[in-house]
């Protein structure tokens, strides 16, 4: 199996100042990296709740996280349900929160989960096995519109329209159900001269659809709420993003947190009250540094943005 590479690790253990006798969430536990270390730096008695939904990161991390005894807590939920998940826990509160978003090595590994476009396997992309659609019904079931938006807003991607034209060509033929075959409709959508030389010219289309699947900006606006009820006073969280939306969504959330107001944009006034719950640890998103980047290339889109509790 390939190992995931903990992305911005130092710079995560250091800003959550994992110390001895606290407790941290790890909300994306993936392959258990940024939690061994966490775990590590706050030995001998430190605690750490480990979430994901996904059965096979449970799996994985239980074994790796074995030796740390009682000191460790795995709950397969959506980090959605952070507050309930963290009172079932019987905690009070919690020192730090973590979330290393998007998908873990050995989930684009995997041959059948269908997030990579390397090799066939069934169009599917859930990360939690149990949720009900898979990019295959995405792909076939939505209206041609919408499809194309969320090709463009998710992807960012200008050959949205010219992609979403060549499924609807294809749909008529038949159900779209493997990564190869999505793979070579945007293959042939974008022109030849055009190709991406450093990624696969489908790994927009791809990411896109992760995103969609895996109502990954829901769940993230969510779990930011729901971590400003567990964290304890000077409490940090953490959250590392791989796609502009993300960042820009955690940007607005900490800035609307420092000035004392969470409420959604759309409500015509606040009725947060105005408490300020959180202080912006950086003005600017803590970026992996170039060795780390040559290291593990994966980690060049990474961006950290840190808060603390008050
Ligand atoms: C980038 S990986 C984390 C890797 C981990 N930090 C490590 O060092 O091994 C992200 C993980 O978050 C999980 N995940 C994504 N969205 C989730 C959600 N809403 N609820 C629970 N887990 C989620 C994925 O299943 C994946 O395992």
């Amino acid at each position: 199996m390939v190992e995931h590479h903990p992305v911005l690790l130092e710079e995560v253990i250091t800003y959550l100042r994992c110390e001895d006798g606290k407790t941290y969430v790890d909300c994306t536990l993936g392959g258990g990296g940024h939690a061994a270390h966490i775990l590590e730096k706050s030995s001998p008695t430190g605690r750490l709740l480990g979430i994901d939904w996904d059965p096979e990161a449970i799996r994985i991390s239980r074994d790796r996280l074995k030796e740390y005894g009682g000191r460790v807590f795995l709950v397969r939920d959506n980090f959605s349900n952070l507050t309930r998940i963290v009172k079932d826990r019987g905690f009070q509160s919690v020192d730090g929160i973590l979330l290393d978003l998007g998908v873990s090595s050995f989930q684009l590994e995997h041959g059948k989960r269908g997030f990579s476009f390397r090799g066939e396997a069934p169009l599917d992309m859930r990360m939690d096995p149990n949720r009900r659609e898979m990019a295959a019904d995405l792909i076939n079931r939505l209206p041609v519109r919408e499809l194309e938006r969320l090709l463009k807003a998710y992807g960012e991607t200008r050959w949205a329209k010219r992609v979403t034209r060549l499924i609807e060509g294809r749909r008529k033929k038949g159900f779209i159900s493997t990564t190869t075959e999505l793979r070579s409709i945007v293959h042939s959508a974008i022109p030849a001269p055009l190709h991406p030389r450093r990624i696969d010219p489908a790994t927009k289309t791809f990411m896109a659809l992760r995103i969609a699947v895996n109502e990954e900006l829901d769940n993230l606006k969510t779990v930011l709420e729901e971590a400003l009820s567990v964290l304890g006073r000077g409490g940090r969280i953490c959250v590392i993003s791989f796609h502009s939306l993300e960042d820009r969504l955690v940007k607005e959330f900490f800035r609307m947190a420092e000035k004392g107001c969470t409420c959604p944009p759309h409500l015509p006034q606040c009725v947060c009250h105005g408490e300020k719950t959180l202080k912006v640890v950086e003005p600017k998103p803590i970026r992996p540094s170039q060795k780390e980047i040559e290291e593990n290339p994966r980690a060049r889109s990474a961006k950290l943005r840190v808060a603390e509790r008050i």
